[in-house]
């Protein structure tokens, strides 16, 4: 890669201005490392709810009309929805952008292969994007940790509660490819929001080398199943083990200024343990962050607990990343990589009854 920072803002665009441009533009909101040029939808609704943000940017229908119109582009952050990501992506990068892609990557190997050999040989920066790891209470989770306050970690696991009722809204257009991907096996709790759980793992303790699972259904609305109960455990490569349960309570409310969802992250060391409360959602009314050890409670009462920061924080990231250079990407294309092989992994586990799968086999 003969990637050069660049010394002036990015020219970006965005390319899917659906749901989730609304959390992240705000990366790109009064940010000097970059400019927005244009935004592409093939909805006109969509572009000209859009260009109220970008009043100089220009707006097409499609990616191939922007590369026709010659406009400099630098940067794309990638929205689209995920059955698109795999040819969509390859379409960016070959028209010679940089690509800033939401996750989840793609379905299987073959793909992201197909996707990474495109960055290659346009010598483009392929990043998917996880804005999990900066999450400002996960992020002191893992300082906590890492500073021994809880003594060597024992163990972890992570809960994920599927509520139904709360939150913001979400266009029926968003689920119509939802409903695509869980028809081709990756579900919206294990595969799409999952894809954050498994992140989140291997970013806090490193590579997984055995994966076992149980994957359930559940029918929530007649021929649409979805995919809990789930249970998921690991060991990562130094030893620590994680469990992941997925639950589903359609008729819990929680609320929620984004999805609803009531998550956990709680890491017990020898001495005590650290626990994230809650992420997307804000049902639950107490710090952020936790951390027992010797018989004492810290909580975080001042965190920067809003999970639409994750987004700010994980685009400004990349975009001064293209400025500089330095540093991790979290992601590359190649560590995304590494999440699709856990997914895989699990499935293949639950598919074979829950034996142990590490996910460096899994082909
Ligand atoms: N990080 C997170 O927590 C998180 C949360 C939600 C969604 N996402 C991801 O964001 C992506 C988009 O999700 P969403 O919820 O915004 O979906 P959405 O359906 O609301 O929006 C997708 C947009 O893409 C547009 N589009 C369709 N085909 C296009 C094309 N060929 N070129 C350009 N635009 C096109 C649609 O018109 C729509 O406006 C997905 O990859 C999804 O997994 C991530």
């Amino acid at each position: 890669m003969t990637f050069q920072p660049y010394d002036r803002p990015v020219r970006a665009a965005f390319v899917g201005l659906g749901r989730i441009y609304d959390l992240n533009v705000r990366a790109y909101i009064d940010n000097p490392d970059v400019e927005v040029v244009a935004l592409v939808d093939p909805s006109e609704e969509r572009r000209a709810q859009r260009q109220a943000d970008w009043p100089e940017a220009r707006t097409f229908g499609s990616t191939a009309e922007l590369a026709a119109s010659g406009l400099e582009v630098d940067a794309v952050e990638a929205l689209l929805p995920i059955p698109l990501h795999v040819e969509g992506v390859i379409e960016l990068l070959n028209n010679g952008w940089h690509v800033n892609l939401q996750k989840p990557m793609c379905n299987d190997l073959a793909d992201a292969e197909k996707m990474l050999s495109a960055a290659r040989a346009n010598d483009r920066i392929f990043r998917v994007m996880e804005n999990y790891i900066f999450y400002e209470p996960l992020r002191r989770l893992k300082e906590t940790v890492e500073s021994g306050a809880i003594g060597e970690v024992s163990g972890y696991h992570m809960k994920m509660v599927g509520s139904g009722r709360g939150g913001w809204d979400v266009p029926a257009s968003s689920y119509e490819w939802q409903f695509q991907q869980m028809r081709n096996g990756r579900g919206v709790l294990v595969f799409d929001d999952g894809w954050h759980k498994l992140a989140t793992a291997l970013w806090l303790f490193g590579p997984i080398k055995e994966v076992r699972a149980w994957i359930g259904t559940t029918e929530v609305i007649p021929t649409i199943e979805v995919d809990a109960p789930t249970t998921i455990l690991w060991q990562h490569e130094n030893g620590i083990r994680g469990v992941w349960d997925i639950t589903l309570a359609p008729a819990m409310y929680l609320r929620s200024d984004y999805y609803t969802n009531d998550e956990r992250w709680e890491v017990t060391g020898q001495q005590g343990y650290a626990r994230v409360n809650r992420c997307t959602g804000r049902g639950i009314q107490q710090p952020s962050l936790d951390v027992y050890a010797e018989g004492e409670m810290r909580s975080y009462h001042a965190l920067d607990d809003d999970w639409a920061s994750s987004f700010r924080d994980s685009g400004r990231h990349w975009l001064r990343w293209l400025h500089t250079g330095e540093g991790p990407l979290l992601w590359s294309g190649d560590e995304a990589v590494n999440v699709l092989r856990f997914a895989l992994a699990a499935y293949a586990s639950s598919e074979a009854g829950g034996v142990g799968i590490d996910p460096a086999s899994v082909s």
